[in-house]
């Protein structure tokens, strides 16, 4: 199939156009990221006006850039007129920012209306771990793994408003195995580098700053907790490791932002690494698949790869581990519609426009 995805659930406008749920004909991303870094945060009524203006040439250029506009049915009074020729329109439903998902939302069910397309709503979050199923060929940079991940795979989902592990015994069944009991992993980047004075969004911005630590990583000596890392379940707590960070961070004003930025990533990449592999074992999957917007993580991505090779070359009591690991390319990692469109294919399930609805509050299984 040939599916155009909408993305808007935070501060990102979106479309691509994938065919069969893996290549990428198309992907346009517009961002009112610049706009928030002076706030230090994202102002979601301002988010949401600025996708309004930018929704419809985001999906023009989109259908563009896949060749599917076809001659005559350029907009006209920004109405799009004739039917480009795609099978489908999936659009994130939830979660996410009630007035940003709104204007995908009513805009994905205006065109399908008018073009007369099935309509496929899209859980954003489920979305993330469809990036997996990309070949970004048109990136030109080469893809994580061969061939299709394969299944069961156990998948780390860490974004900024959530952190959640599940099984994923086939597409469309899927067991939710723990998740953060409080802050998700990309809030406490983003918490943790306010209180060091760097700029929204926090993940990239201590990610840099640790770049800039020159000890070695075996050298250095942790001083932060490493929440629940010794819990007999799968779940994560984060905000202890925004109090500690505050406390510490008082009473050592000397240690250098480089290194208390290194031990914040070490911190949380720590706990979601061990998490992560315990999980993979238990379920004996064949894949881990790693994603969201802290994935694009490099520390993450590098001792996720180490572990996993480590680990590849033993056998875990009757259990031989031999783990495939996908990460998407960073790109793929952080908020786009390629994922939303390659999800649409794997779980295809159509509703009438009629009734389709923004759930903000989505969980990852519903
Ligand atoms: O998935 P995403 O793009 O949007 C949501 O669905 O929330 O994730 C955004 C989160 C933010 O918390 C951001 O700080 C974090 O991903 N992030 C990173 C990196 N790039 C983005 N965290 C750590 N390292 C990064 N390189
Ligand atoms: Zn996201």
């Amino acid at each position: 199939m040939i599916i155009l995805g909408i993305e808007t659930s935070c501060d990102e406008t979106a479309a691509s156009v994938v065919r069969d749920g893996k290549e990428i004909l198309s992907h346009v991303l517009a961002t009112s990221a610049q706009m928030h870094i002076k706030t230090g945060g994202i102002i979601p009524e301002k988010a949401a006006r600025e996708q309004v203006k930018s929704i419809i040439p985001v999906i023009e250029e989109a259908l563009r850039e896949a060749k599917l506009l076809v001659v005559g049915s350029e907009t006209h009074n920004s109405q799009p007129t004739t039917s480009p020729k795609i099978d489908a329109i999936a659009v994130t439903y939830g979660p996410g920012l009630i007035g940003s998902l709104l204007v995908g939302v009513e805009t994905a069910k205006t065109l399908a209306y008018l073009w007369h397309k099935p309509l496929v709503p899209v859980n954003h979050l489920v979305a993330h771990i469809y990036a997996n199923w990309l070949t970004p060929k048109y990136t030109g940079l080469s893809t994580q793994g061969s061939g299709e991940p394969k299944l069961p795979a156990v998948a780390l989902v860490v974004s900024g408003g959530h952190t959640d592990l599940v099984y994923l015994k086939k597409h469309g069944e899927m067991q939710y195995i723990g998740g953060t009991r409080d802050d998700a992993s990309g809030e406490a980047f983003d918490k943790t580098a306010r209180l060091l004075g760097l700029p929204y969004p926090g993940g990239p911005a201590i990610a840099a700053a640790a770049s800039r630590y020159s000890l070695p990583a075996t050298h250095h000596q942790p001083f932060l907790p490493r929440p629940m890392l010794d819990s007999h379940d799968f779940d994560f707590s984060f905000s202890g490791l925004k109090t500690a960070v505050a406390r510490f961070y008082k009473e050592n004003p000397d240690i250098p932002q480089e290194e208390f930025a290194f031990e914040i990533q070490e911190a949380i990449t720590d706990v979601l690494v061990e998490k992560s592999l315990r999980a993979v074992k238990q379920y004996k999957a064949k894949t881990f698949l790693l994603a969201g917007g802290v994935a694009a993580n490099s520390r993450l991505r590098e001792k996720f790869e180490l572990r996993i090779s480590e680990a590849c070359c033993r056998t875990v009591k009757d259990y031989e581990l031999r783990l495939d690991f996908r990460v998407p390319l960073p790109m793929f990692c952080t908020d786009n519609a390629s994922s939303i469109a390659a999800c649409a294919e794997h779980l295809y399930k159509p509703v009438p426009w009629q009734k389709v609805e923004a759930s903000p509050n989505l969980s990852i299984m519903n």
